[in-house]
């Protein structure tokens, strides 16, 4: 395999990823806690049974959960007093979300509260890194579980000029179909938020009443075969071939409550494997097929799933 050009040009990246600087300590943080108290730090899907949302102690789901989430708030509420104080001072560098998000004004000249912060600032820490997280381990273990999509994504990294910028790596078309692949086979969200009638609706035949709830499975979507041909083969060519359409594709949901960061995501996915793949040679350490499991609301890869990674030799 030629050695990969090294992607120099990832400022927009860095800029990207710095943009979230402020949801770093959180992150840290909750990995420390893991890796300290193992499952601890695991909220379990029982929190989601009303009858077992209750205080009972910090062995209990509840409380377990509440526990959690005050020690994130405050962590939180911690970096917005750090950086209103920095703001205020003149002594902040930074350019990222929870700076912009503290100097925005609303047309009356009002900022936002510490509540309204701390509530964005969770949302993006959330909805758009523990998504991005598990799209890109299954994207690298697609990638090196099947040599032919290997030897293609890297042709096409290899075809790019050395300082490449970022845009040439967005527009690759076998990476951006690997990376829709990807997120068809094991969607990161199984299913859509819920939509709830607000007046009866028919639908073939069937009468539904006001407040029945909908969610759309995702991924029995994207397994229909009258759709995808072989659909639990990964195939990114299905993608280079067809356009499918939003209500055939939809990792990222549908209509107004689509989501909001699938732009960001889906360059973010192909900037971070550019950059790795170009730096690093990855390998599965086990060879064995690799099934979902299901991680809070999303299909994560197990905790299991291992990878090597080492760097690449430069050429002197
Ligand atoms: C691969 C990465 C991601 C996947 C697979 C994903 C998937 C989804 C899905 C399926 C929904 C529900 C949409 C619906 O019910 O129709 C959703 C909603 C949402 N996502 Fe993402 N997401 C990803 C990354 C992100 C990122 C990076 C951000 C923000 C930076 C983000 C922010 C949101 C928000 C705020 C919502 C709620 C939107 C609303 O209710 O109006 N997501 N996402």
């Amino acid at each position: 395999m030629p050695n990969l050009p090294t992607v120099k040009s990832t400022s927009g990246l860095l800029r990207t990823l710095r943009m979230f600087g402020s949801i770093v300590r959180p992150l840290e943080f909750m990995e420390r806690r893991k890796a300290k108290y193992g499952d601890f730090y695991q909220v379990t899907f029982l929190i989601f049974f009303t009858w077992l949302q209750k205080d009972w102690g910090k062995y209990s789901p509840w409380g377990r959960f509440l526990l959690i989430k005050q020690e994130i708030r405050t962590l939180i509420y911690e970096e917005i007093e750090d950086r209103r104080e920095a703001i205020a001072n003149n002594q902040s560098e930074y350019r990222d979300i929870l700076s912009l998000l503290l100097m925005a004004k609303d047309e009356t000249g009002e900022g936002m509260s510490d509540e309204e912060l701390h509530d964005e600032l969770i949302t993006l820490l959330f909805a758009g890194h523990e998504t991005t997280a598990s799209a890109l381990t299954w994207l690298f273990y697609w990638i090196h579980y099947l040599p032919e999509v290997n030897r293609q994504v890297h042709q096409e990294l290899d075809s790019l000029e050395e300082n490449l910028d970022n845009m040439a790596i967005a527009n690759l078309p076998y990476l951006d179909a690997t990376i829709k692949e990807t997120l068809r086979i094991y969607p990161i969200a199984a299913g859509t938020f819920a939509r709830v009638l607000t007046q009866p609706m028919s639908i073939r035949n069937h009468q539904f009443d006001t407040d029945t709830w909908f969610m759309i499975s995702i991924y029995n979507l994207h397994h229909q075969e009258d759709i995808y041909l072989n659909a639990d083969r990964f195939m990114p060519e299905r993608f280079l071939t067809k356009n499918y359409s939003n209500y055939e594709y939809m990792p990222f949901g549908g209509g107004n409550r689509r989501c909001i960061g699938s732009a960001l995501a889906l360059l973010e996915m192909k900037l971070v494997t550019a950059t790795i793949l170009s730096r690093f040679d990855l390998a599965l350490v086990s060879k064995r097929p690799m099934l979902p499991v299901r991680r809070g609301l999303t299909l994560a890869a197990p905790a299991s799933f291992k990878m090597t990674i080492k760097a690449k030799k430069t050429a002197s």
